[in-house]
């Protein structure tokens, strides 16, 4: 006998379409035409899956190159796309802060909540319509396309040839362990920020391997905050031995940090947390730094 919830659940599942015609309901023509282009959509009628599903728009979004690029190299294009989808069904009731589910492309996407004004992100792209339902599975709707990242913090670092003085005095420090971490936010400094510090300052941090550790470790913040969860006159606390706040401003999409320092990069996700670029080296206030950097 079929009890009255099974039969509701039913109904409701034929209702509600598999997840291609849930999609197609709700206008993702984009990511459509490309799971078909790429051979998955009868693997996604396959089994149960969770959807996060960009929007026209986020895909207009990408970059000329990088769309250029994937329309010549389906295997890429597949591994994006399966970046975008998680076995089984995930309702927004089930993420949590820093949630990591593993994704048909074998890598992981992390979940953010932000308490002061709710938003939802996967791997900083922000979640803006929630559970809708398929007969098998669930669609949320994101409105930045997700790129897999290709390694940790440190990987990231070494892979960005505007970072290599960060990396060599993240070296020096001793701080590459501690970088591989889980959960993870770093305000990367690039090359012309340390430039900009003037070469006697750069000197002295590199003989003082122990107060280069405290001024590295004052840009780490030891949860993931992407932009889409940051906001003005936030005060985050780092790494640093005491605990030192940075200070940030958001106004219209733009971020400074410390007033000075300014994000010209924003949102660059490693499998341990995200990077932001800063055009300008961060110093915890305290008064026995200056001599030393003066
Ligand atoms: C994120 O999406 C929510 C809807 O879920 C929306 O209210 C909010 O403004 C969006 N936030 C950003 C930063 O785009």
């Amino acid at each position: 006998m079929i009890g009255f919830l099974t039969l509701a659940v039913i109904v409701q599942s034929a209702f509600a379409g598999n997840l291609v015609e849930v999609l197609q309901n709700d206008g993702e023509t984009t990511l459509i035409a490309l799971v078909q282009q790429t051979g998955l959509a009868d693997a996604l009628l396959g089994g149960e899956f969770t959807i996060f599903a960009p929007t026209n728009a986020a895909f207009a979004k990408l970059p000329q190159a990088t769309l250029d690029s994937l329309s010549k190299d389906t295997t890429a294009l597949a591994n994006i796309l399966k970046y975008h989808v998680v076995k089984g069904s995930i309702h927004k009731a089930d993420a949590s802060n820093e949630l990591q589910l593993e994704t048909l492309a074998g890598t992981k996407i992390r979940f953010n909540i932000y308490n002061h004004n709710h938003a939802v992100t996967v791997e900083g792209s922000n979640i803006t319509h929630f559970d809708l339902t398929a007969s098998n599975g669930i669609v949320h709707v994101i409105d930045t396309v997700m790129m897999p990242p290709t390694g940790n913090i440190v990987d990231l670092v070494a892979g960005n040839s505007q970072l290599s003085t960060l990396l060599s005095l993240v070296k020096t420090a001793g701080l590459a362990g501690s970088l591989q971490g889980d959960a993870l936010t770093v305000f990367a400094p690039t090359n012309a920020a340390f430039h900009n510090l003037g070469s006697h300052v750069l000197h002295n941090l590199h003989s003082n391997p122990e107060l280069l550790k405290e001024i590295l470790e004052y840009h780490v913040v030891p949860h993931t905050e992407y932009s889409a969860g940051l906001y003005n006159r936030e005060h985050l606390r780092t790494l640093d031995t005491r605990h030192d706040v940075i200070r940030l401003g958001v106004s219209h999409g733009a971020v400074t940090v410390n007033k000075k320092g300014h994000v010209i990069q924003a949102d660059i996700s490693a499998t341990n947390g995200v990077v932001h670029l800063i055009d300008h080296v961060l110093l915890p206030a305290r008064n026995h730094l200056s001599s030393i950097l003066g």
